[in-house]
């Protein structure tokens, strides 16, 4: 079982979130390979069971501009069988909270196989814990179900 978690974070939110899942996969015995977005070899995206998107958002409800380029790929490569998940921290004071995550979910939806989304006030806090965890077993479990096909 390979997974890779790619993302971008501007001001630490997000790749706290990541980090978090990070540990949370590896208490399930699963080593995620950790990329931020500038370092992912995007010819490798088809090597993995699971892919997770971390996003923060931008301008009004906007992909950061450095997400773009990823967001194509899944666009236009053949990643019907990858399971994938997307995850991002916004601020709700902006009327769209998490738009580059709804962005993200939307395109992943019918491009991939889109296991789970989460959106993150800032900072997670406490009770997001559970929720990350919850993030982690959609993964898992979808990974599961499409190896028994
Ligand atoms: C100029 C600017 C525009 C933003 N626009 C939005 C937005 O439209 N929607 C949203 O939910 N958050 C918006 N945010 C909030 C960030 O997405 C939020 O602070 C996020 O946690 C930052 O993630 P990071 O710490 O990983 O960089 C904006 C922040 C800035 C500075």
């Amino acid at each position: 079982m390979r997974a890779a978690i790619i993302y971008s974070s501007k001001t630490g939110n997000t790749e706290e979130v990541i980090q978090l899942l990070w540990r949370l996969f590896l208490e399930k015995q699963v080593q995620a390979e950790c990329f931020r977005i500038e370092e992912f070899p995007i010819e490798d995206l088809n090597d993995y069971n699971a892919v997770v998107i971390g996003t923060y958002t931008w301008g009004n409800g906007e992909i950061p501009r450095e997400m773009q380029a990823i967001y194509q790929v899944f666009e236009t490569r053949n990643v019907k069988e990858l399971v994938t998940g997307v995850v991002g921290t916004g601020d709700t004071c902006y009327p769209q909270f998490c738009g580059a995550v709804n962005k993200f979910r939307d395109m992943l939806f019918v491009q991939t196989n889109l296991a789970v989304t989460l959106k993150i006030e800032l900072a997670p806090q406490i009770e997001d814990y559970a929720r990350c965890q919850k993030f982690v077993e959609l993964i898992l479990n979808r990974v599961k179900k499409q190896q028994y096909h």
